[in-house]
């Protein structure tokens, strides 16, 4: 059970976890939050389910809670009065710049992701090398990616991509990062058919780095892709379209056939259907009781 010197609860970082995951050959579910409702019912499920969990915060939903700061408070606050005792990471998700990722670790993040992948290789290794010092200094863990993670959320951008393996192991030797997303094939947002995962490309990533390894776009992939990634080295599976479609369905037919007007009332009354998305995922990922 993770607590801090002063025996409080507290968040932990990436590693505390994720080689535990890549050892016992499971994952770990990191779930995108976006307020105070989703951080509590992913929180409360998790614990349901005694799994770690990370909870991912992009930029934009740092912008909409009002700042790290504020997203960082939320989750500590939120961690002790509901009497969280499962590990729980606090993570940026693709972080766009050393001065987001400083922004992130200086409010209390434990773990950063550096998001350089949109330049090349030799400018991607120096950002992610400047993130990894300032957050190792401060016990925070950082992921990294490499070959850019596309995405089908606004229509613009659906090709898929797939991390060069001489660029990946040259990657990792030179930044010391402590997690590894490179691009395999997986988009963020609903996919436009079947994924087309490289199986075989990241079993040779996984061996080579001898990282945990990260798989971006985790929602609409098949049970049975999955289960076959995390053979093949993936101990992290983020995932947020999912929740955001069960969700927004659960309150859309609630709203057909009652005419609430508390705030509290609607936003809860998906909570049932992301609560069970939630532990079906950690039935998945065979993160439960993994605490
Ligand atoms: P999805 O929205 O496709 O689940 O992707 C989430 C993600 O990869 C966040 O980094």
């Amino acid at each position: 059970m993770p607590y801090n010197e002063i025996g409080d609860r507290m968040i932990v970082n990436g590693n505390e976890i994720l080689i535990k995951a890549k050892m016992g050959k499971y994952a770990i579910p990191h779930f995108n939050i976006n307020n105070l409702e989703w951080t509590r019912f992913i929180l409360e499920e998790c614990q349901e389910a005694k799994s770690p969990v990370i909870l991912g915060v992009s930029e934009g939903a740092i912008k909409y809670m009002g700042g790290y700061k504020v997203v960082a408070d939320l989750v500590k606050d939120l961690v002790k009065s509901l009497n969280i005792t499962i590990p729980v990471v606090l993570h940026l998700d693709h972080g766009s710049s050393v001065e987001v990722a400083h922004n992130a670790i200086e409010a209390g993040f434990t773990s950063v992701m550096i998001d350089a992948s949109k330049y090349d290789l030799a400018t991607n290794i120096a950002m992610t090398k400047e993130v990894v010092k300032m957050a190792h200094e401060k016990n925070v863990s950082v992921e990294a990616e490499v070959g850019h993670i596309g995405g089908n959320e606004d229509g613009t951008s659906s090709s898929v991509a797939y991390a060069e393996v001489e660029d990946c192991t040259k990657f990792v030797s030179e930044t010391n990062i402590d997690s590894f997303a490179p691009a395999l094939g997986s988009v963020h947002g609903i996919y436009k058919g079947e994924p087309k995962l490289d199986f075989e490309r990241m079993q040779k990533i996984a061996n080579l780095t001898n990282l945990p390894l990260v798989l971006h776009g985790g929602s609409g992939i098949p049970d049975d892709m999955i289960k076959k990634a995390i053979q093949c080295g993936i101990c992290k599976l983020n995932i947020n379209t999912d929740l955001q479609i069960v969700w927004s369905n659960a309150v859309r037919e609630f709203l057909k056939v009652d005419d609430a007007y508390d705030p509290r009332k609607i936003i809860k009354s998906g909570e049932a259907s992301m609560k069970k998305t939630i532990r079906d995922k950690i039935d998945l990922l065979g993160s439960g009781n993994k605490i």
